[in-house]
């Protein structure tokens, strides 16, 4: 046992700010540091970690405590393990007593709940590589699919033999109880063992430990359920676990991508020829927890569907749940008839990876266009499609992600974009309600429990809305080149200063994306108090939505509206991070901007033509055509600008 002084330094040297940020990306607010909590899905941050108190509370599902208690729900460790986990991390050395142990009871259950698996493993392994039985019906079965040895070693694979009780005669003749082994699930009430004439596989938990077992039927012709597998255990949780994780953890953060399989011989056959980054569902669902498991190693995954379409659409709606925990998911349908085990041997390892990188889609694309072709032009399919694709959009936390694909799909579905971000902002409105109503229910229930801990620490509600592209466009050239000087006619000025001359504080107050019209208005009074503009100003902005947008913009993967060029005939002459060409790029963002507008207006004004037209009414009729003309005479003229009268300087 840890001795009580290596336990005081233990828990002395632990910060909570720095065993939590190993896992959670924290930033500062105020005395606090605030964060995506990790235990539950949400888009606004809520887990908030207070240094001076040295705890963590999650205002938005009431989780909190201190750093063991981070440790134990997070990497699911026993206090032990957690003891000598921050131990490592804080190089305390550990002296151990002699004590007797005196754990909790469900500890010890547990910690003799691995013992007994690891001993049906090497039962199982044993049977496999020495008995005759296991030779002649397993091994040769594995060996006719492919594996090789050193792979069934690695993945702890085994055979369970026909005869009845065999595991269970030794294991209690080696002095384990008999309830023991039925609590693990390897033994029937009546004694006689669980898994009988399979092979076997080894579900290895994060740490490798041995914490449940599958057993596959032999051949194809035999009768009873393919897999059998352990039941749930206080070791195992299905819905927490992914067969192949523990093995695959260090390629996954390697490539900075996880393949999701379904089936074990699946991540056998791809590790096996060396795609080690490789996990399986086991056949169901994906959970939010297994999600979150991937997420900590990567934030990309790549998902592989067998080649039967009836599952497709199916499973493709689950992947919502995925989006909304912010990972970037690619899919790969397999042909007709395959699973990536089939197929891998089909095509050889190397064909098999060229296929999965040159195959592999967007998710929100791929759904999109998967779901239009369904549709077949049918009108109420059609908007059925919206409607799906609309959920999805909306499910990506980060709001510039959703604007690309919010540009992207509205082509792909042949919709007008700000169709598709009214819809989109629909549903991220209703699910920021239930967001903020969730909060205030655990922060109402906070406030009243007794063992609360302290007062609820402050958190910011935020408004999301997709941005329209012109504005965004704006803001982005304010905020990264806001100060550049240009030469505009005789005058040398900000290119602020230039934009906001153009665009007064009506239009401003136009805009439809709250938080770039709150951009805006600062810029506005920036200049208004003569002070400059700069992007410095942005990216240290005490309003941590502002300078994530400012970050974001800076960083050197943000891209922007590539489809102007198509939408408004202009050409684009800039290049992705236009550095060095603010001058034209702020006279062609503020040219977009007022085509948007005049493009508005005519719609609405034509809708005025309609109206009076119906009603007969000549005159306003005649009125609006000829607005109609002015407006495009005035459309036309801003879009023929020359645009080289502004230079940098
Ligand atoms: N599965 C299960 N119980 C079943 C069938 C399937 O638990 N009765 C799970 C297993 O995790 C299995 C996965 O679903 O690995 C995929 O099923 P399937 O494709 O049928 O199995 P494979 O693993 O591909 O097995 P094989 O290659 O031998 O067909
Ligand atoms: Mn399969």
């Amino acid at each position: 046992m840890i001795s009580q002084r290596s336990v005081e330094r233990i828990l002395d040297a632990a910060r909570i700010e720095e065993v939590v940020g190993d896992f959670v990306n924290l930033r500062k607010r105020g005395a606090n540091l605030l964060g995506l909590c990790p235990f539950h899905t949400e888009k606004t941050p809520s887990f908030t970690v207070s240094p001076a108190k040295n705890l963590f509370k999650c205002f938005g599902c009431g989780r909190g405590g201190d750093a063991i208690k981070f440790l134990r729900e997070h990497e699911g460790f026993s206090y032990p393990e957690t003891l000598k986990f921050l131990a490592a991390k804080y190089q305390i050395e550990i002296e151990e007593t002699e004590e007797q142990r005196k754990d909790d009871p469900e500890e010890m259950l547990k910690d003799q709940l691995f013992v007994v698996n690891q001993y049906a493993r090497d039962y199982f392994s044993k049977q496999l590589f020495d008995s005759e039985e296991g030779r002649g019906l397993g091994l040769s079965y594995f060996k006719e699919r492919g594996f090789r040895e050193s792979i069934l070693k690695k993945f702890d694979l085994g055979f369970a033999p026909t005869s009845g009780s065999g595991l269970t005669v030794q294991a209690v003749h080696d002095g384990f109880r008999a309830e023991i082994l039925q609590q693990a699930g390897l033994c029937t009430t009546g004694n006689r063992d669980f898994f009988r004439e399979r092979v076997m596989f080894t579900i290895h938990g994060l740490s490798g430990k041995p914490v449940a077992f599958a057993g596959r039927i032999l051949g194809k012709t035999a009768k009873g359920p393919k897999y059998i597998n352990s039941p749930e255990t206080p070791i195992y949780h299905k819905s927490n676990v992914l067969y192949g994780l523990y093995f695959a953890r260090q390629a996954i953060r390697k490539e900075d991508n996880c393949y999701l399989v379904e089936g074990y011989t699946d991540v056998l056959s791809l590790v096996q020829s060396g795609i080690e980054n490789v996990v399986a569902s086991s056949g169901t669902a994906l959970t939010p927890e297994q999600i979150r498991l991937i997420k900590r190693f990567t934030p990309n995954m790549t998902i592989l569907f067998d080649g039967d379409a009836a599952g497709l659409n199916a499973a493709m709606r689950g992947l919502d749940l995925v989006l909304e925990q912010d990972m970037n998911v690619r899919v790969v349908v397999l042909p007709d008839g395959h699973d990536p085990d089939s197929y891998l041997s089909a095509l050889g390892p190397e064909q098999f990876l060229h296929f999965l990188e040159t195959e592999r889609k967007d998710f929100i694309l791929f759904k999109t266009s998967q779901l239009l072709a369904q549709s077949k032009n049918d009108p109420v399919a059609r908007t059925k499609v919206i409607k799906e694709v609309v959920q999805s959009i909306a499910r990506v936390p980060d709001p510039i992600k959703r604007g690309e694909y919010t540009k992207i799909c509205a082509q792909v579905l042949q919709v007008e974009e700000p169709l598709l971000i009214a819809e989109i902002n629909k549903v991220v409105a209703t699910d920021i309600q239930k967001d903020r109503r969730d909060k205030e229910r655990v922060e109402r229930q906070d406030a009243t429990s007794q063992n609360s801990s302290g007062p609820p620490l402050p958190i910011q509600d935020r408004k999301k809305s997709v941005h329209p592209p012109q504005e965004l466009d704006i803001v982005r050239i304010l905020l990264t080149g806001g100060h550049k000087i240009i030469q505009v006619g005789e005058e040398q000025l900000p290119v602020a200063q230039y934009i906001l001359n153009e665009l007064d504080r009506e239009v401003i107050q136009e805009f439809k994306s709250p938080l770039l019209q709150t951009i805006m208005l600062e810029c506005l009074d920036l200049i208004e108090r003569q002070l400059p503009v700069t992007s410095d100003h942005f990216l240290k902005h005490e309003e941590e939505e502002i300078q994530h947008l400012a970050i974001q913009f800076h960083s050197p993967d943000y891209h922007y509206s590539e489809n102007w060029e198509d939408r408004y005939h202009i050409v684009l002459h800039t290049q992705r991070m236009p550095e060095d060409n603010f001058a034209r790029d702020a006279q062609m963002a503020l040219q977009r901007f007022q085509l948007h507008k005049l493009d508005q207006l005519c719609e609405m004004n034509a809708q005025r033509i309609k109206e009076a037209y119906e009603a007969a009414d000549e005159q306003q009729y005649l009125h609006y055509l000829k607005f109609q003309q002015e407006l495009q005479t005035l459309r036309n003229a801003v879009a023929d600008q020359d645009l080289n009268t502004v230079i940098l300087k």
